[in-house]
């Protein structure tokens, strides 16, 4: 018998409830986990909501996770009963003490990548990589706006842009938050509680505008963005923590002939080459020091519910992570 938070039907973070489970003998291509450690995302709340339809009722959240393979299904190779790995994966369950995962899925960790910080970082991490690297890559020399600069992404965006050589500027909501942003890399922070933030980028930037903005804030920083990019810029909207952009008129990215992404990381990772290279990278950066996990709230697996919470109503900073 094993525990999982399971919910029942589409809500708020009441219907994350903490249930007995019955895990079977791993099917072919698959191990069983037990989970260490378990990464909170904001598309968890998406998906706990029914935004995003990825899980089915009843079901259980989660896409990311470290922990050790306690059971080896037929046909696996290159896993071993004892080893730890981490993942992310498009289908949800990882808020559970263990899980049938397929094999193909496990980036095996290195023994200097601790199981909370991989955790931490396997999608927030790959997705910070991706976005910086691929979908907009950033220069030295561009100036960059991050929103939500303290949260679990931003902060890993902010301390890979400035190591690129970009000039960060990033917004954050509330004063409190504007050290952690300043600490992890921002040149400049906007307190959006408080200030104009096209008006300030813009001041920043001598009229210019930022060269790459990379927006997961969606609803309410979509136009800003549109308002305080600079012309033949890149806008990379990656995220809905506010609510979901509205469709967007194209000619409305003429007059600064700029580009428009809607990035999700997990193509990048969809096939095993890909999830490895990736992971290496983000493996590389966390070595090198670029980026470090900023585990700034544990849990209790048990208590889903509680970070759920904390993260939708803005309290948390950097990663969040439950503790099976
Ligand atoms: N496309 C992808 O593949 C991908 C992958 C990972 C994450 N994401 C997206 O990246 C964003 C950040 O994810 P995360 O897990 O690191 O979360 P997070 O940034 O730690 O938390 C979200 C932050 O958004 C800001 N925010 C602004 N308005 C908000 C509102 N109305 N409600 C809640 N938060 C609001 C808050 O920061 P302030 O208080 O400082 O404004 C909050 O702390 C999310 O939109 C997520 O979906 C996308």
């Amino acid at each position: 018998m094993s525990n999982s938070i399971i919910q029942q039907q589409s809500g708020g973070p009441e219907v994350l409830q903490w249930t007995a489970v019955d895990v079977p003998a791993p099917g072919p291509g698959e191990v069983t986990l037990r989970h260490t450690a378990i990464g909170v995302n904001f598309i968890d709340i998406y998906v706990r909501k029914g935004a995003y339809p990825m899980m089915t009722l009843p079901g259980t959240p989660g896409m990311e996770a470290a922990g050790l393979v306690e059971a080896v299904g037929p046909g696996v190779t290159g896993l071993t009963v004892g080893q730890r790995v981490a993942y992310v994966m498009t289908a949800p369950g990882a808020y559970s003490e263990r899980r049938n995962v397929p094999a193909e899925r496990m980036v095996p960790l290195p023994d200097d990548i601790t199981d909370q910080d991989a955790a931490a970082l396997m999608l927030k991490g790959m997705t910070a990589e991706r976005l910086l690297h691929k979908t907009a890559p950033a220069q030295a020399g561009d100036t960059v706006l991050i929103h939500a600069a303290a949260g679990g992404v931003g902060l890993l965006l902010c301390a890979w842009a400035r190591a690129i050589g970009c000039t960060v500027i990033g917004t954050v909501g509330s004063a409190a938050k504007a050290d952690l942003a300043r600490g992890a890399g921002a040149h400049h922070v906007i307190d959006s509680g408080t200030e104009d933030v096209a008006a300030r980028v813009m001041e920043i930037t001598g009229g210019k505008g930022a060269d790459k903005i990379y927006d997961g804030v969606g609803k309410d920083t979509f136009e800003i963005s549109l308002a305080c990019i600079a012309r033949f810029g890149h806008l990379v909207s990656f995220g809905n923590a506010s609510g979901a952009v509205p469709p967007v008129n194209i000619a409305l990215l003429a007059p600064k002939c700029i580009a428009l992404s809607r990035p999700q990381v997990f193509p990048y990772i969809a096939d095993r080459a890909n999830l490895l290279a990736t992971a290496a990278n983000l493996f590389d950066a966390m070595r090198k020091r670029i980026i470090t996990a900023q585990i700034h709230h544990t849990y209790p697996l048990a208590q889903a519910a509680q970070a759920h919470d904390d993260l939708e109503q803005r309290r948390t900073t950097g990663q969040i992570l439950l503790l099976a």
